[in-house]
């Protein structure tokens, strides 16, 4: 309860907020994270799925781990923890949301400003001559109409960059921020990885498993993502 009560005087007081989510941020709204024991890592190599050289020498694996992906989220919304978020930054709370996540649920519950670091699976393009694509010709594993490339979701998969503007936006906005909130990730993933490290702002961990990653930071909160935002939420509105 104190550290909860701490971040909200933190969060008062902050005239810059970033929250910074991973994986599981969502779990709760029923999508597996990647590296927890029911992750999508423990059974899947990423390499054979999730890397550039999976889509363009095993088209049908990485097609398969994709459209997988794309159909477990069909029956998944943003939860309670989402909803608080956007709510924070309409009561300008929050600033600036930076999220690994490619789900969309941040936007889905309303927050708006908001920097997809690892890109979207809800928009599709040509992975040679990059032009927009249909869900549902991704899908139904059609061609580019354009060029006869491979169609594939906007995400960031490994051996690839990062959006530079998405990485730009959270960069500067962590660095001027004055208190950077992290929920919900392993911090596992370079460059992501690095941000917390780069403000000279308060920093705050919440996550349901605690590891070496979570020191530095000033304040780490053991719990669940939706639990741990509704509970400080109702400090806030109580
Ligand atoms: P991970 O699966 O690596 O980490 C998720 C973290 O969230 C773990 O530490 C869990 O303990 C924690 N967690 C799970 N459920 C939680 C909950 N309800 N509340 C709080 N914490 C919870 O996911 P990310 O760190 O997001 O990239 O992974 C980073 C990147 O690795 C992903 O964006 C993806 C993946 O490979 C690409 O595919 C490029």
């Amino acid at each position: 309860m104190k550290e909860l009560k701490t971040v909200l005087n933190w969060l008062q007081s902050s005239k810059q907020t970033v929250i910074l989510t991973g994986a599981g941020m969502s779990t709760e709204s029923g999508i597996p994270d990647f590296r927890s024991s029911s992750g999508w890592w423990k059974n899947i190599d990423p390499q054979t799925v999730a890397h550039i050289t999976a889509l363009e020498n095993n088209y049908d694996l990485f097609h398969e781990f994709y459209s997988m992906r794309l159909s477990t989220l069909d029956s998944c919304e943003p939860h309670d923890g989402h909803f608080i978020l956007a709510d924070w930054e309409k009561r300008g709370l929050v600033h600036t949301i930076a999220t690994q996540n490619v789900d969309g649920f941040h936007a889905k519950a309303g927050n708006q400003n908001i920097a997809e670091l690892h890109g979207s699976i809800q928009n599709f393009r040509c992975h040679r001559c990059e032009s927009q694509a249909t869900r549902e010709a991704f899908l139904n594993k059609e061609k580019c109409p354009n060029c006869g490339g491979k169609l594939r979701p906007n995400v960031v998969l490994f051996g690839e960059s990062l959006p530079e503007d998405s990485w730009m936006k959270a960069l500067n906005a962590i660095r001027e921020a004055e208190l950077v909130i992290v929920i919900g990730t392993s911090l596992e993933v370079y460059p992501v990885n690095q941000l917390p490290m780069m403000t000279k702002g308060k920093t705050v961990f919440i996550n349901k498993d605690i590891t070496s990653n979570a020191n530095g930071f000033d304040l780490v909160i053991e719990g669940k993502a939706k639990e741990i935002l509704t509970n400080i939420n109702l400090l806030l509105t109580h």
